[in-house]
């Protein structure tokens, strides 16, 4: 993708987030999707007592409380994101008791600043490293970051599939002109894992399918920057019908929904154990 593209989406998607820390929170106190996604990830990367870790594209801070709480006081929490207005929420809100120290970095994920001297244990993407137009150079960037035996760690959102059948509803649907729908990722998933692939060696990949809660799926693409993934370059207030209409559509199909999610686990860096 040509740089000037990249940075075009990176600017759309900041603005969408701008627009997104209500409709998110809302979204997270219901389902509590993101906190779970974070706890399963932090499980598989081993977030324990006193890591160390770098939370890129934090938002609202669901992923960074979970960590913080795993990582304990003798940890430390970094929780970076682009977007001003859901860091803002997620500085507002409280940490856990027994959570570890959090500090809070306005920055671009594919660009991060030299952040704790470049020793953290892991450098987590929970939900975001797929909304990065140049994930490439973010998890390059993230490398350095590492202490040796350091590991990077990321949940990608694959699709939004039938959880009977597993097909892949927004295929389907993008073929059927009544909805309008063109999702098309920003990354998609083999790129990304090539991207966390090393000389150490391929990264560790477990998928998960989340069977949707009723109305969870319609409450996701109803957050104003994840109508974005499905009607790309439509204003907010079109974007919202669109997404209705469609899932009275799917509502009425009566077929259970599920999101399907991959979680990626890179080699230790320099091929070391932490
Ligand atoms: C789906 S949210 C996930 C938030 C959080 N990790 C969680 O689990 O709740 C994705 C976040 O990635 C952020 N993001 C997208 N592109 C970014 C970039 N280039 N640099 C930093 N953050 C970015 C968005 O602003 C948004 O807050």
């Amino acid at each position: 993708m040509d740089p000037a593209r990249q940075r075009r989406i990176k600017s759309v998607v900041r603005e969408n987030f701008d627009l997104s820390p209500t409709g998110y929170a809302a979204f997270e106190e219901r389902f509590g999707l993101f906190a779970r996604l974070a706890r399963a990830l932090a499980c598989l990367a081993g977030v324990g007592p006193g890591s160390r870790v770098l939370d890129m594209g934090c938002g609202t801070g669901d992923s960074t409380r979970v960590l913080a709480q795993l990582a304990g006081p003798d940890g430390l929490v970094v929780g970076l994101d682009i977007s001003a207005a859901m860091l803002r929420a997620a500085v507002a809100r409280p940490l856990p008791a027994g959570s570890a120290p959090v500090c809070w970095v306005l920055g671009d994920a594919e660009a991060p600043p030299c952040l704790a001297g470049g020793r953290f244990d892991l450098v987590l993407y929970n939900a975001s490293a797929f909304l990065l137009p140049d994930a490439a150079a973010s998890l390059a960037h993230a490398r350095d970051l590492l202490a040796p035996g350091g590991r990077l760690g990321a949940t990608v959102l694959c699709g939004l599939v039938d959880a009977a059948t597993g097909e892949d509803v927004l295929e389907r649907l993008k073929r059927d002109d009544r909805f309008g729908v063109r999702s098309g990722a920003i990354t998609d998933p083999d790129a990304l894992r090539r991207a966390f692939a090393s000389p150490a060696g391929p990264a560790e990949s477990t998928r998960e399918v989340v069977v949707a809660a009723p109305g969870q799926a319609r409450s996701f693409y109803g957050i104003p920057a994840q109508s974005s993934s499905l009607f790309p370059g439509l204003p907010l207030h079109e974007r919202l019908a669109l997404a209705h209409a469609l899932f009275d559509h799917l509502d009425a199909s009566e077929a259970s929904l599920g999101f399907e999610w991959e979680f990626l686990v890179s080699a230790p860096r320099d091929g070391e154990r932490a």
